[in-house]
């Protein structure tokens, strides 16, 4: 029932893309790689098509989705204005891991946005996806293409895995690369507001704007205030073990997290400790997987939701996880690692 088709990333086979164009003319749904996670995207200008995309996921109704665009003078049919500094972002930062939220046109469904009256917005940094929506001739509604709930896929295996028998094509265009979502920024009120870290970081931001800020529903592990982005009030980036963040200083996240994994052995349980390059030699015990390097932590970023899906294949209890630096792209890491966990961070820092 669904197709899969292999196709070159760095020089996309046109006849295997219009394939892929033609489903979504049509109404359909196609998983396609992006330079931060595969999307699964539909005809974004219809409810019908857009509505596939929710059940495929058994994704909450009022979690809005984004457009992505092929070329920027196709924002001018989706939103009301663009302001100035859109514009300056967009420069910049388009194509690429940046999404913009604007206020919406009628033309763009409600279905899609959740019933907020202002519509996300991207340009993908991809051949294939932009290749897919150039010759679909249409904005392209998207989320990542996971089950709801679970890590975002970061190639077409974790696709299949998720939606296989569920959609009509899944485009295997092989590993992403960023392998954390865009980042979601508001720029439709004074000062531009951060929804949702990602790859373009607060750092970069800042080289723009005077003032930044987070949105601080989205630090507050109580859950009592409303994030801004409706995505990030779920449960989400979930593996089916139980995830504990240990952060601090390396030196003591290792002490700590070897107490822990010990215990719990003891307690008969089967053990997960995602580590990193530096530390991965000092473990002893338990399912030891390879996260990335702290001195690079976009390689933490690359293969973050791979490492949750594998820990999940061998069947483990309990995940222990390394928390590292919330700085640059830390930011995004640790958001989506604090997510999986749903809050449980252990701090060992011992405080000055
Ligand atoms: O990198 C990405 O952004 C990937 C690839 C496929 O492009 N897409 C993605 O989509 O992560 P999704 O649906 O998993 O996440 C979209 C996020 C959600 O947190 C959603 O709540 C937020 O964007 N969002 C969408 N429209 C919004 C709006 N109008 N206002 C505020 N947040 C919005
Ligand atoms: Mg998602």
């Amino acid at each position: 029932k669904t197709q899969v088709i292999k196709i070159d990333k760095n020089n996309p086979e046109i006849d295997k893309i219009q394939l892929a164009a033609e489903i979504i003319k049509k109404g359909g749904v196609v998983a396609f790689p992006t330079e931060t996670v595969y999307g699964l995207g539909a005809n974004a200008l219809d409810e019908k098509a857009t509505q596939k995309i929710f059940i495929a996921k058994g994704r909450p109704q009022d979690n809005p989705l984004i457009v992505h665009i092929g070329d920027i003078s196709d924002l001018d049919s989706l939103v009301k204005e663009v302001p100035e500094n859109a514009k300056e972002l967009m420069k910049r930062f388009w194509p690429g891991p940046l999404t913009l939220i604007f206020k919406k046109r009628e033309i763009v469904p409600d279905r899609i946005t959740g019933g907020l009256s202002t519509v996300a917005i991207r340009m993908p940094n991809h051949k294939i996806a932009i290749e897919l929506i150039r010759q679909s001739g249409l904005p392209i509604a998207a989320p990542s293409a996971n089950t709801s709930g679970k890590p975002s896929p970061t190639n077409s295996h974790h696709v299949i895995e998720d939606l296989y028998g569920k959609i009509d094509m899944i485009i295997d265009g092989g590993d992403t690369g960023v392998g954390v979502e865009s980042t979601v920024l508001d720029i439709s009120t004074d000062i531009p507001t951060i929804l949702r870290p990602g790859f373009v970081t607060l750092e970069d931001l800042l080289e723009i704007f005077p003032r930044v800020d987070i949105d601080p529903a989205i630090q507050n592990l109580s859950e009592k205030m409303k994030p801004k982005s409706p995505g990030q009030k779920y449960r989400h980036y979930s593996p089916k073990a139980k995830l504990t963040i240990i952060q601090g200083e390396v030196g003591n996240i290792v002490e700590k997290l070897m107490s822990l994994a010990s215990k719990y052995k003891k307690q008969g349980l089967k053990v997960g400790i995602m580590a990193t390059k530096q530390t991965k030699n000092k473990y002893i015990i338990g399912n030891v997987l390879e996260v990335g390097d702290r001195e690079n932590p976009q390689t933490i970023a690359a293969n973050l939701f791979r490492v949750l899906r594998e820990f999940d294949k061998i069947g483990v209890d309990i995940i222990l996880a390394e928390g590292i630096e919330e700085k640059g792209i830390g930011r995004a890491i640790m958001n989506r690692m604090k997510k999986a966990a749903g809050g449980d961070v252990i701090l060992v820092d011992r405080k000055k």
